[in-house]
């Protein structure tokens, strides 16, 4: 049988894959965080390519993968589209990867925004990948995007006391062009929550990926069944790691709010 994996740059992805795992808790499940590799939001879309690429052959070949959900932004703009078109029609016609950015913006759209503030790495916000692909759903919503190059290590290395001094500095420009909403386009971001409720007005919405992709992939799941069948269910994930220090270790345990079994993987 196989099992539904989700890749990210590092450990952020796992708030997701835990809300994921709350929705579908009997599927199987495999994390791969590449924090070899980690942070992917200051590097070039060549280098993101080849990482994904080669994370989701892992996932297909040894790990038996029906379904990637590339849960990082930055490789989901960067690498998805050509490892879609490409490679995996090529060589795992009958697998599937999905992004994250397309079920954001349903939400976004569903919710009725106008004006929505986009907080992400460099690389994300480079790539235009919100705005290009909102052009195609709904051309009338602005998107103004703030790039935040400091967020990732700060989540990655403990850096929580430093959080709502640069969290401020960086949502000041969005906050100045009236956004109506405010969209996490990172996997580590929403660690960012519980400091975004001092910094933003009461009830503000928060557009937070934790909260969006389990429903959207429980949804894709329904529709396709022939993918759905294939996973196994014994409640199981596995995490994997393309680098292990102590000090991920101990990331990877406070994101995900309890103690993994981190497996490295050499590729
Ligand atoms: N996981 C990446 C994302 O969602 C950001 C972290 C990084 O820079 O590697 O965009």
């Amino acid at each position: 049988m196989m099992r539904i994996g989700f890749f990210d740059s590092g450990l952020g992805g796992l708030m997701i894959l835990k809300a994921a795992r709350q929705m579908l808790p009997r599927h199987d499940f495999v994390y791969f965080g590449d924090t070899l590799h980690l942070p992917y939001g200051g590097r070039s879309n060549d280098a993101i390519y080849d990482y994904t690429q080669a994370a989701a052959e892992y996932l297909f070949r040894s790990e038996d993968c029906a379904l990637i959900i590339v849960a990082c932004n930055t490789a989901s703009a960067a690498a998805l589209r050509r490892l879609q078109q490409g490679w995996l029609a090529e060589y795992f016609p009958d697998r599937r990867i999905l992004g994250v950015v397309i079920p954001t913006l349903e939400v976004t759209i569903e919710k009725n925004c106008r004006r929505a503030g986009l907080l992400a790495t460099e690389r994300l916000v480079q790539s235009q990948i919100y705005q290009i692909e909102l052009q195609k759903l709904n051309p009338e919503i602005q998107i103004f995007a703030a790039a935040a190059p400091l967020l990732v290590p700060l989540i990655e290395n403990d850096g929580g006391r430093w959080l709502p001094e640069v969290l401020k500095h960086y949502l000041s420009p969005l906050l100045a062009e009236n956004i109506d909403a405010l969209i996490l386009g990172c996997t580590h971001y929403p660690f960012l929550r519980p400091y975004l409720r001092d910094l933003l007005p009461e009830g503000f919405p928060v557009l937070s990926q934790d909260e969006i992709i389990p429903g959207k992939l429980a949804d894709y799941l329904a529709r396709h069944p022939e993918i759905d069948e294939k996973i196994s269910r014994n409640g199981l994930t596995k995490y994997l790691v393309t680098d292990i220090t102590s000090n991920y270790t101990k990331t990877a345990a406070e994101i995900y709010g309890a103690s993994l079994d981190l497996e490295k993987v050499v590729l």
